[in-house]
Order: C-alpha cells, then structure tokens, then sequence
C-alpha cells in the first residue's frame, strides 16, 4: 500500500526528520537500558547504527561503551578504533554530557584476559596459555567469539564506569548464538567427558594414567595421541576454574533474558535482509525476547508533498522532469513499505524507524550525528 502524505500538508516539504512519536518511542525503547544488543544480516548498518545509539545515549547523559565486532574501516576510524584491535575501551571525543566509549572484541585476547584472571595462581594461568590445545580453541573453537562476547559483556556490565554496553553482533546467521552461548559453556562444563577429563586431578592421577583408560585411547587414536594429551593437559589446567565460567555464563544468560537488555533489529530494504531480519526476529521471539525497536536503514526517503501541490500540472519541462523524480521515488518508497510490512507486523508493537540512504557512507563522528539526528530528531539542548 502507498503511503500517502497527508492532503492537508500545507506547503512542499521535505521529510527529512524522524516521525515524533517514533523518536520518542524509541527513546523510551532505551531508556532505562543496560544492554543494547544491536542485530542484523551482513551490511545493514548494525555497527554504524550501535555507534550511533551509543552517541545518543551519551548525549541523554550516560556512560556508553560501545562493543563492536570487525568494523568497517572508516567507521572504525569514526569510532577512534583506527589502530585495528583495541580490546580495551577507548573513549571518544564527542559533545554529550555523558561519554562514549568503544572497542574493538577481540576474542583470543579476551580468552587470555579471562585464564589469567580467573587463574588460581599466574603459574597455572601461564600452563594454560601455553597449552597447543588452548591455542587452538582460544580463537577457532565454533562458539568462541559469541562467548567471548558475552564474557566480556558481563565484564562491562559489571563495571560501574559504564551505565549501558551497547552490543554489535557479526554478520552472520549465528549472531544470535551468543544468547545461547553462556549456556553451551555450562552444559558443555557439564558434560560427562569433560567430568570424565577432569577426574584425574582431583584423585590426583597422572596425564598418563589417563590416557591408558579405555574410552581415552578409544579417542585418541581417533583424534591423535598428541591432541588428546594436549585436551587432557588444558582440562587439568582449567580445574578449579570451571565454578567461575559457569557462575558468569549463568549471570550472562539472566542479564541477556532480562528488562535490563533491548534488541534493537537492524535491517535495510532488500528481501534478502527483510528475510535475515525475520530469521532474527523469529529467534528473538522464541526465546521470549521481544524487539524493542527496528530500524529500516537505508530506505528511500518519503517527500511530504501533496499530489496537489503548487506546479503538480505545470508545462515547465524543468518542474516536470522534477515531480516525475518525486513520483518515481515515492512509488519506490511505497514498494518498500510494502517489502517490510510483514517484518513490521513480526515486530509490532515495536517502533520502527526509517533512515534514508545518505549520499555518501558514514566515516566520522559528524556522519554519526546525521543518522542521530534522523533516528531521533533535531537535537534538543544537551545537559
Ligand atoms: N544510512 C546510510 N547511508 C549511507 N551509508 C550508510 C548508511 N548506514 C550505513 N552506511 C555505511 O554502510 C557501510 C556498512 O555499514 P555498517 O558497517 O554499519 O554495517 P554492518 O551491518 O555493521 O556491516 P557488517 O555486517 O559487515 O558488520 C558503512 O560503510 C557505513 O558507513
Ligand atoms: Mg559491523
């Protein structure tokens, strides 16, 4: 169905602000929130939309760090992240009476930060770190990176110098696996082989004695003497360890689960994204987790002009050329709406928010604040 403006609008105008109600409802969306998860498929603008609430919450006053993954490298300039890898947050210069933090995962390193915190002493932190098996899982194991994220969220969450982390998930079908990952850890924790790999310790046996058990060789001729050694070595390591992981990956799960988090959908007009973003949404509803707004980024602007408007019949060749780029865009705009309508009903009551496609891509701060501007309006004195 094509929108239609409305037949009272008094003059030409170009829509270029956000709907009122919409920014509002989306601020409300944000309000009182602790955790922004922002999701998507591949290229929608996810990164650029986390960045852009992150400036808009810092603006409202709060402390803001930004969580992002492998970003576009100029919107990694944007972000201040230009020297590549930052897995500590670094604060960025913008107006706003809060502040706006962001960095740059960085799963291996997460790893690293986590066995030598959580560590009974730097010795068996180091046994670990070294371990062929731990390299080899610290950034390949399937599920790292999303647990990673979710370590470092809690870790984020927990400190008091930032009132909301704003989350940007990688473009994948899996994004969402995060919300399931913390779990994965505990039951994996939990599972009989692991208990199996970890008894030897706490009777106090040898790597070798466990290696002569049965169902161990059994593996081990499968998988190789040397990986199973390795396995074996990195579980006795990690002993002890295991109450920690689990209780973070449970307090993970809750914060994930709670009032305390928002999803907010990223998706642009195009079926395949339309489809991605009702995967996503689809997920979010299994897990009783509802979308708590979605933003339909790079769409065709709405002109608020009125079929009536002055100069609609004009003969001007000029003026006609014009309406007919007017009518053209708005059939396309029309058709887009149409494109959505069902992701919107997959969504409702949620807001929905339209940006347009920007002539050029975002690659500073000052790009950031016209997508602002578009989500939620003109800017309203700060402080
Ligand atoms: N409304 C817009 N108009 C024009 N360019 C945009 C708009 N939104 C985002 N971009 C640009 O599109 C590119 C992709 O955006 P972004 O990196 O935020 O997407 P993403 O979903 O995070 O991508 P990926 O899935 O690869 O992580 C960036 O160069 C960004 O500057
Ligand atoms: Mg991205």
């Amino acid at each position: 169905m094509a929108r239609r403006p409305p037949a009272s609008a008094p003059e030409p105008v170009l829509v270029v602000e956000p709907v009122a109600t919409t920014a509002a409802e989306l601020s409300a969306a944000l309000g009182a929130a602790e955790v922004v998860v922002c999701c998507g498929s591949g290229g929608v603008g996810k990164t650029t939309t986390a960045a852009v609430l992150g400036l808009q919450l810092a603006r409202d006053g709060r402390r803001v760090v930004v969580v992002t993954i492998d970003p576009a490298k100029r919107l990694a300039d944007a972000l201040g992240l230009a020297g590549g890898l930052t897995n500590d947050p670094s604060r960025l210069d913008v107006d706003a009476p809060g502040e706006l933090w962001a960095m740059m995962l960085d799963t291996a390193a997460t790893f690293d930060g986590l066995v030598r915190a959580n560590a009974p002493s730097p010795e068996q932190a180091e046994r670990i770190l070294a371990n062929r098996f731990y390299r080899n899982i610290a950034g390949a194991l399937s599920g790292t990176q999303e647990y990673m994220a979710a370590e470092r969220l809690h870790a984020l969450h927990d400190d008091p110098h930032f009132d909301v982390v704003i989350v940007d998930t990688p473009p994948t079908r899996n994004a969402l696996d995060f919300l399931e990952a913390p779990g994965t850890l505990a039951r994996f924790l939990d599972h009989p082989l692991f208990k199996l790999l970890m008894m030897p310790t706490r009777r106090g046996l040898k790597v070798l004695n466990v290696a002569a058990q049965p169902v161990l060789r059994t593996i081990g001729k499968v998988v190789g003497g040397d990986v199973l050694a390795d396995a074996i070595a990195f579980f006795q390591a990690f002993d002890g360890m295991e109450t920690g992981f689990r209780d973070r990956a449970d307090a993970v799960m809750a914060l994930l689960r709670s009032d305390a988090t928002r999803y907010v959908l990223v998706a642009a007009p195009k079926r395949d994204t339309i489809d991605e973003a009702r995967y996503f949404a689809a997920r979010l509803r299994e897990a009783t987790l509802g979308v708590s707004a979605l933003v339909v980024n790079r769409s065709t602007p709405s002109f608020g002009i009125p079929d009536q408007a002055v100069g609609r019949d004009t003969a001007d060749p000029v003026l006609s050329a014009l309406w007919a780029n007017h009518d053209e865009l708005a059939a396309i705009a029309a058709a887009e709406h149409d494109q959505l309508a069902p992701l919107v009903a997959d969504v409702a009551p949620a807001p929905v928010c339209w940006v347009p496609m920007l002539p050029g891509d975002v690659h500073d701060v000052a790009g950031l604040h016209e997508i602002r501007r578009l989500l939620f309006g003109p800017d309203r004195p700060t402080g």
